[in-house]
């Protein structure tokens, strides 16, 4: 047998209801916030994520998933969303357009990485970025954004951690100050962030080798070397969240796993999930624009993983109570005649908006009453030879057995059914 490759999943269709229920909240949110949804390619050409994610992240080093074509180009599935919305942001000139240029995007994102629960290969993100806005209340925004998805989500346990990495000014300055303080550690760092220790320190905050992050528990923290720019955007960032009631911790550990953040940074962590706890995560970007090629615009956005939010899901609510969708009738029969007018009375319920059901294996009149059991039909009528003939049928609650008779037609049966619910 051929079976799915590692690190990816089947959505089967009672769970496929709980990713509808995420994605229309997210669609229904940011149509709150004026962001509007943006398709882009699966594959990028690999330069992008090279450029735009940085070659000293994990994702670029160790986990894409690259290719080349029958024409030899180099061909990368996309890893995360926002080099990508760099790239269409500048190619399609939306800088034309009034600033800030507020999109959404639900995608599949591929990264190589050794799975686990709430780590795939395959993954899917909603997120957001909104570019050419460089004040503190746009960060503001997206966070509120991403907090009112979560909030509508019904979630439990959710903590939005937030953090300054500061601007290449101040960058440059506090990476030397790193340096300096893993220099000490040369003898013990791991291969790759020995290479890091010259390009680019930072990223062995986020090494997730076990001697690494030891090491870097105790190195020097951005946040007391923002410059007075940073610090004071920062601060008008957790004034305008206590304003808004949103609640956070500054964690001076977030660097995020993408090379392209600047200043704001911020996670929410789930108390429900293990090792994976960051169901989203996000940040603003001053300089990737201009350095795909665009004209300087800021950026900021955020992704949040959705089979992390499933698992959330599934951990603290009654999955059925997101998902269930059952029919409002379902309609039995007794011979042929019977059943080929009931199709055609399904066909017209289902066209006045009602979900109606009838069998369709050939089952007996006792297997299909269990079989409108099982689907948890709302109400159930028997049409045979008789009912046809009176143009009558018994229209049954399921939930209280109580009984009405009903004219088998398409108005009459709406009406008993909207008076049910
Ligand atoms: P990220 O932190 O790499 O950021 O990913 C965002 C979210 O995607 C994570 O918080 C997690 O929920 C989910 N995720 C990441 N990797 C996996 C995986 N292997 N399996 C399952 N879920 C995963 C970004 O991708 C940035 N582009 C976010 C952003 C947008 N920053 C600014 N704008």
């Amino acid at each position: 047998m051929i079976t799915k490759p590692r690190g990816t999943e089947d959505v089967l269709p009672e769970e496929s209801k709980l990713w509808q229920y995420i994605e229309s909240t997210a669609r229904c949110v940011c149509e709150r916030f004026g962001y509007k949804e943006i398709r882009t390619p699966v594959f990028e050409n690999t330069e992008l994520f090279q450029r735009g994610v940085g070659d000293t992240t994990d994702v670029v080093q160790k986990e894409m998933y690259t290719f080349e074509d029958k024409g030899g180009r180099s061909l990368t599935l996309k890893p995360e969303g926002t080099a990508t919305l760099v790239r269409s942001y500048i190619e399609n000139s939306l800088y034309a357009n009034p600033q800030p240029t507020k999109l959404s995007y639900i995608i599949p994102c591929f990264r190589y990485e050794k799975p686990q629960s709430g780590r795939l290969r395959e993954f899917h993100q909603f997120g957001i970025e909104c570019f050419g806005a460089s004040s503190p209340a746009t960060d503001a925004e997206v966070i509120s954004l991403a907090y009112m998805f979560l909030k509508e989500l019904k979630l439990t346990g959710i903590e939005l951690n937030i953090n300054s990495i500061g601007c290449p000014v101040c960058k440059k300055e506090y990476n030397e100050k790193l340096r300096s303080y893993f220099e000490k550690y040369k003898g013990e760092l791991c291969p790759t962030c020995l290479e890091r220790l010259e390009k680019n320190p930072m990223r062995i905050i986020d090494c997730k080798s076990d001697i690494c992050s030891k090491i870097a528990k105790d190195a020097p923290k951005m946040i007391d070397y923002l410059c007075d720019e940073c610090h004071n955007h920062f601060e008008s960032v957790k004034e305008r969240l206590t304003n808004m009631g949103i609640s956070y911790t500054v964690n001076p550990d977030i660097v995020r796993g993408l090379d392209y953040y600047t200043k704001t940074v911020f996670e929410f962590v789930s108390d429900a999930l293990g090792a994976q706890s960051t169901v989203c995560g996000g940040g603003r970007y001053s300089g990737l624009v201009e350095e795909l090629g665009g004209k300087p615009a800021d950026g900021i956005g955020f992704a949040a993983g959705l089979e992390r939010l499933i698992l959330v899901i599934k951990k603290q609510q009654e999955v059925s109570s997101v998902t269930e969708a059952s029919p409002d009738i379902f309609i039995a029969t007794m011979g042929d005649k019977a059943e080929s007018f009931a199709q055609k009375l399904i066909f017209d319920l289902r066209n006045a908006g009602i979900h109606a059901e009838q069998d369709l294996c050939g089952r007996s009149l006792k297997a299909q009453m269990k079989y409108a059991d099982k689907l948890s039909a709302k109400f159930s009528i028997v049409v045979g030879e008789n009912e046809l003939s009176e143009n009558s049928a018994n229209l049954k609650n399921m939930k209280d057995g109580e009984i009405i008779a009903t004219a088998l037609d398409v108005e009459t049966l709406k009406s008993h059914l909207q008076e049910g619910k």
